[in-house]
């Protein structure tokens, strides 16, 4: 048997792509995710899954729990770190604390790493890091490594992110642990998130296409105005990069990301195009929409490893347009496509001063999903005459905040 790979968030898009790449190389795979292995994208049944709840391993897959970092670490010679609550911009805006979450995961990775003496730690970060000072334009300048500082990155998210690309930079400088540190900007391809209120541009556009041709109802409800800007990485390139950033000496946070910049509007033409409709668009201003621009500058990339990510927009949007109206046609009919696009997320955050709540976050009563497994309150019960010990987490008399 050949070296152990270790991927977190493998029951997601681009970790369920990647358990693939490395059984296909003939790796010994070690897959986690905290969701149950009936969610996962892709399963691989020759790597050794480690799933939430109610599946095979009794560890479990959830990598904010210490217990489970260690034991997916023992023995690996590669990490790579993909594990994070997030989505596109629906999801995001309105789960900033979720979000910042992921940096349990991270930092109990990278200790486990560490303690594993593994020989690369690969950190999947994003172009949420950067300054958003230098996104206000549609016409954007391609944003260079550079451009992360001085430090004004996507709230919550991205905050998380640059947070995380730093303890990558301080273990390696103080404790020696190869890490390598790619930003990906947005990724499309087939097995990934396309409903649901996650789901990222090109696949909600090509959901909402298909939905408008099985329906018969030709109108898309875009969010924003259509003239923001993003450049799109497919699968494919976003695999390769990784392989090649993990195996470089590049030390420093890289951009992975295409250089095509296309508007929300192409982007929808492009869509229309495969699918041979032409649509009445509407556009919803208040919806979450990021930043107006955002491109990748490649000249690092391309000066360190002669490559950059190059397939076509086109290209790949055709890839994942197919694949998405397989799984939309096995799930809706004519009757009930308009039920897709129910997104849980229509709103964009707004700044809230002081102590407010942010009325469009649906996950108030989930935040002890910060609490990892296994960590849960003792029970109740105590000895006779004894007084019970005060629960944790139980309520404060503090006064709390009334929901606006
Ligand atoms: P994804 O949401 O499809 O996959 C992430 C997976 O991590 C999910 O399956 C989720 O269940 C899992 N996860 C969350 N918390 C976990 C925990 N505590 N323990 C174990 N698993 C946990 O996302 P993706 O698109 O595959 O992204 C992979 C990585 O790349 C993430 O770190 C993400 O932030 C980063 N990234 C992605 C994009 C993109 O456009 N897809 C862009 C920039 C960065
Ligand atoms: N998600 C989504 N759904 N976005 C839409 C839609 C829709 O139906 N219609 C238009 N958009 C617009 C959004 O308003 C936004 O301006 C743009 O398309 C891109 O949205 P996303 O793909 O959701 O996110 P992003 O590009 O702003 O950020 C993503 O990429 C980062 C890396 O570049 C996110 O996925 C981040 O998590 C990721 O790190």
């Amino acid at each position: 048997m050949g070296k152990t790979i270790v991927v977190t968030g493998a029951g997601g898009f681009i970790g369920g792509h990647l358990v693939a790449r490395m059984l296909e190389r003939g790796f010994h795979v070690r897959a986690a995710d905290i969701k149950p292995l009936d969610e996962w994208y892709q399963v691989h049944r020759h790597a050794e899954n480690y799933a939430g709840p109610g599946t095979p391993t009794k560890l479990g897959g959830d990598c904010r729990d210490f217990k489970v970092c260690r034991a997916i670490c023992r023995g690996a010679s590669e990490v790579y770190q993909l594990a994070a609550d997030m989505g596109g911009m629906g999801f995001i805006e309105n789960n900033k604390a979720l979000c910042m979450l992921s940096v349990l995961t991270n930092t109990h990775m990278i200790l486990a790493a560490q303690e594993a003496g593994v020989d690369r730690f690969f950190y999947a970060s994003s172009a949420c890091v950067y300054n958003a000072d230098k996104q206000k334009d549609p016409n954007i300048v391609a944003l260079k490594e550079a451009d992360a500082y001085p430090g004004l990155p996507e709230d919550g998210y991205g905050w998380e992110k640059l947070f995380s690309e730093r303890m990558c930079r301080h273990f390696r400088e103080d404790f020696g642990i190869s890490a390598r540190v790619a930003r990906f900007h947005n990724v499309y391809g087939p097995y990934g998130t396309w409903e649901g209120g996650r789901e990222k541009a090109p696949a909600a556009i090509c959901r909402k296409v298909i939905a408008a041709k099985v329906s018969g109802k030709h109108e898309i409800e875009i969010w924003g105005d259509g003239t923001q800007t993003r450049s799109f990485m497919f699968i494919e390139d976003c695999l390769k990069g990784i392989d090649l950033i993990t195996h470089s000496e590049i030390l420093e946070p890289i951009n992975l990301g295409s250089s095509e910049l296309v508007s929300i509007n192409q982007l929808v033409d492009i869509a229309e195009e495969i699918a041979g409709v032409k649509l009445n668009r509407s556009y919803k201003l208040d919806a979450p929409r990021g930043v107006a621009g955002r491109n990748s500058d490649n000249t690092k990339i391309r000066g360190y490893l002669g490559w950059e990510p190059d397939t076509r927009l086109r290209d790949g949007m055709e890839k994942t347009y197919r694949w998405i109206h397989d799984q939309f046609t096995a799930k809706y009919t004519a009757k009930t496509a308009h039920k897709s696009s129910i997104s849980t997320f229509t709103k964009g955050s707004h700044p809230i001063p002081g102590d407010g709540f942010n009325p469009e976050s649906k996950n108030m009563k989930t935040w002890k999903q910060g609490i990892p497994a296994g960590w849960g309150e003792a029970p109740a019960k105590s000895a006779k005459g004894k007084k019970a010990p005060a629960k944790r987490g139980a309520k404060s008399k503090r006064p709390v905040a009334k929901r606006r």
